[in-house]
C-alpha cells in the first residue's frame, strides 16, 4: 500500500542518475497514477538551483527519455508533478543543511500528518557517511517505521569495507530503514525468475542436480566504461557487475522456494545460496576465474578505442572489464552442478541470459542416426533486451524416417504484456510503500563479498600478463572459452536478437 503523505527526497538531486533514471521513473509513477496526491520531491545537491531551476532539470530529464514530452501545451500530468517539485541547495557535510532540509520538508507537509520520508542516496559513496550523519542529528530518520534511506552501490570495495559500511549504518539507524539498490533486482524479467519457478509445477521437480547439467548466466553489454573512468578503474567488471548483478541472478535460479513472498523469507532463501558456494581456495582462482580487457576493435561497424584508450584511464591500467567464475554451490540440490558466469564490456552484443542446460537422457531407444543432431534440453531465460523465456526440446522432423531435430517453445513479454515498466520505477515505488523484498540486506551484500574476495585479492597480487586480451566486438578472452573446455563445456552463443517489428 503506497502512503497517503510522502516526501521522497533525492540527494544528487542535480546529478546523472536523477536526470538519466530517477526523475524520468517518478515521473512515470506520477502519470501511472502509483503516487500520492500528497508527494513532494525534493531535490538536494550542492548546484546554485532554485526550485524554478530543479523544475526546469526535471523536465529536461523527463524530455530527454523521449518518451514523452512535458514541454507540450496544456500537460496537466506535468503540471501537477511540477508542483510537487522543491530544492534545497547545500552541502551534505555540513549540520545546517539538513536543518534547512528539515524545515522545508516540515513547512511542506500537510498540517497534522506525518510523511513516510524516503531519503535517497544518489552520491559518492563517500557522501554516504556524513549524509546519514546529518540525518540522524537532525532527527529525520528517528520515526522507524516512516523514514528510510535508499543506497545505490557500490556497498564498500571488498568485504572490509562493506563490513565497515554496515557498521556505520547500523550503529546510527535501524537495518530495516536501509534499502540497498541492485536495479537488476528491479527488472521484470529477474522478478519473474521467482513466479516462473515456483507458481509452475512443470519445471520445480526437475530443477535440481540429478537433472540439470550446469548452468550459465552471461551479461554482455556493447558500451565500453564510456565517462565512468574515473570510478571504473578503482572497480572493474568483478566488483561492478559480478558481485551484485551476477549472484544476485544466481541466487534466484538456485535457491530454495520461499515459503511466502515476504522481505526476509525471500532475502533468507537468497543468502542460503550465497553461503553454500564453495569458497574459491587461492590456489585454484586461476582455475575457475579469467580476467579481460578490451583492445580496440570493431562494433557495429565503427572502430572503438582499448580500454586503455578511454578518457580517465591509465594507460597501462590492469583493471577488467571482463569477467568469468565457475561456482560451485555445495547443497543438496546442486551438488555436482556447475555455474558459470560471465560479464564483459565491448562484447558484439547486448545481451543477458540465464540458461539453464538440462543432462542428456539417460538411453536413447531411437534407431541409430536418427540423433544426430540431438541437443539436451535448454531453458533460456532472457532478461534483455529481448525479454522472454525459450525451451529446446527434440522433435521428429518430418518425412518417412524416424529423424530427430531440436526445436523451441518461446514466451515473449511482449506478445503476452504491455511495455514493463523501468526498473527504477519498481523499486522507487517499493522503497515509497516499505518493501523491501527486491532491495539487498547487508548479510547478502558481505556474503557476495566472501565469494568474489579470493579473486579479488589474487588477482590484486598478481597483475595480469597480457592485457588486452580480448579485442572490442568479440566475446571475451580465449582463457574463458579454455575453462569451459576443461570441463567439457563451451560458452553458448546467445539466442539471437528478435527481428525489429516493420514500421
Ligand atoms: C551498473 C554498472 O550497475 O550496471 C554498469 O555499474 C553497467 O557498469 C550497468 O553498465 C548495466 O546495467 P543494465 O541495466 O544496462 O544491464
Amino acid at each position: 500500500r503506497v502512503p497517503p503523505t510522502v516526501q521522497l527526497v533525492l540527494f544528487g538531486g542535480g546529478g546523472d542518475l536523477a536526470h538519466r533514471k530517477l526523475v524520468p521513473a517518478l515521473y512515470d509513477l506520477h502519470r501511472e497514477g502509483h503516487l500520492p496526491a500528497e508527494v513532494d520531491v525534493v531535490g538536494v545537491d550542492m548546484a546554485e538551483m532554485d526550485d524554478g531551476g530543479f523544475a526546469s532539470f526535471a523536465c529536461d530529464a523527463a524530455t530527454s527519455l523521449g518518451r514523452f514530452f512535458p514541454k507540450d501545451a496544456a500537460n496537466q500530468d506535468w503540471d501537477a508533478f511540477e508542483e510537487r517539485l522543491a530544492y534545497v541547495q547545500g552541502d551534505v557535510t555540513q549540520a545546517e543543511t539538513f536543518e534547512r532540509l528539515r524545515e522545508r520538508l516540515d513547512a511542506l507537509a500537510p498540517d497534522g500528518e506525518a510523511p513516510h520520508r524516503v531519503f535517497y542516496l544518489s552520491v559518492a559513496p563517500f557522501l554516504v557517511e556524513p549524509i546519514v550523519r546529518g540525518l540522524t542529528e537532525a532527527h529525520l530518520l528517528d520515526d522507524i517505521v516512516r523514514s528510510r534511506i535508499v543506497i545505490e552501490k557500490p556497498f564498500g570495495h571488498d568485504l572490509e569495507s562493506a563490513r565497515a559500511l554496515d557498521r556505520t549504518l547500523t550503529e546510527t539507524i535501524d537495518e530495516s530503514q536501509v534499502y540497498r539498490i541492485d536495479h537488476y533486482l528491479g527488472k521484470e524479467t529477474v522478478q519473474n525468475m521467482l513466479a516462473f519457478r515456483f507458481a509452475n509445477v512443470l519445471f520445480e521437480p526437475i530443477w535440481d542436480a540429478r537433472y540439470v547439467d550446469h548452468v550459465q548466466i552471461t551479461v554482455a553489454e556493447t558500451v565500453g566504461v564510456e565517462h565512468r573512468g574515473g570510478y571504473y578503474e578503482g572497480a572493474g567488471a568483478l566488483r561492478d557487475m559480478v558481485q551484485n548483478h551476477l549472484l544476485q541472478l544466481l541466487c534466484l535460479v538456485a535457491m530454495e522456494p520461499p515459503v511466502a513472498f515476504q522481505a526476509d523469507e525471500v532475502r533468507n532463501k537468497k543468502v542460503d545460496v550465497l553461503r553454500a558456494v564453495r569458497p574459491i581456495a587461492p590456489d585454484r582462482v586461476h582455475e575457475v576465474a579469467v580476467r579481460g580487457q578490451y583492445g580496440s576493435g570493431f562494433l557495429g561497424g565503427a572502430e572503438v578505442p582499448a580500454y586503455r584508450a578511454e578518457p580517465n584511464v591509465d594507460p597501462h591500467s590492469t583493471t577488467e572489464t571482463y569477467a568469468a567464475l565457475k561456482l560451485e554451490v555445495d547443497n543438496w540440490r546442486w551438488h555436482g552442478v556447475p555455474f558459470y558466469l560471465r560479464t564483459g564490456k565491448r562484447m558484439p552484443r547486448r545481451v543477458s541470459e540465464v540458461s539453464v542446460q538440462f543432462r542428456p537422457v539417460p538411453h536413447r531407444a531411437f534407431p541409430a542416426g536418427a540423433d544426430e543432431a540431438w541437443q539436451p534440453n535448454r531453458l533460456v531465460i532472457r532478461i534483455q533486451p529481448d525479454e522472454g523465456i525459450v525451451l529446446r526440446f527434440q522433435a521428429k522432423r518430418p518425412g518417412p524416417s524416424m529423424l530427430l531435430h531440436p526445436v523451441a517453445m518461446r514466451f515473449d513479454y511482449d506478445d503476452a504484456f504491455e511495455t514493463p515498466p523501468e526498473a527504477y520505477e519498481t523499486l522507487l515505488l517499493d522503497a515509497i510503500r516499505g518493501d523491501a523484498t527486491l532491495f539487498m540486506r547487508a548479510d547478502q551484500v558481505e556474503t557476495a563479498w566472501e565469494v568474489v574476495q579470493p579473486v579479488l585479492d589474487a588477482w590484486a597480487d598478481s597483475p595480469p600478463a597480457e592485457f588486452p586480451n580480448y579485442a572490442s566486438g568479440t566475446w571475451g578472452p580465449a582463457a574463458a572459452d579454455r575453462m569451459l573446455a576443461h570441463d567439457g563445456r563451451s560458452w553458448f552463443e546467445p539466442l539471437p536478437p528478435d527481428p525489429t517489428p516493420a514500421g
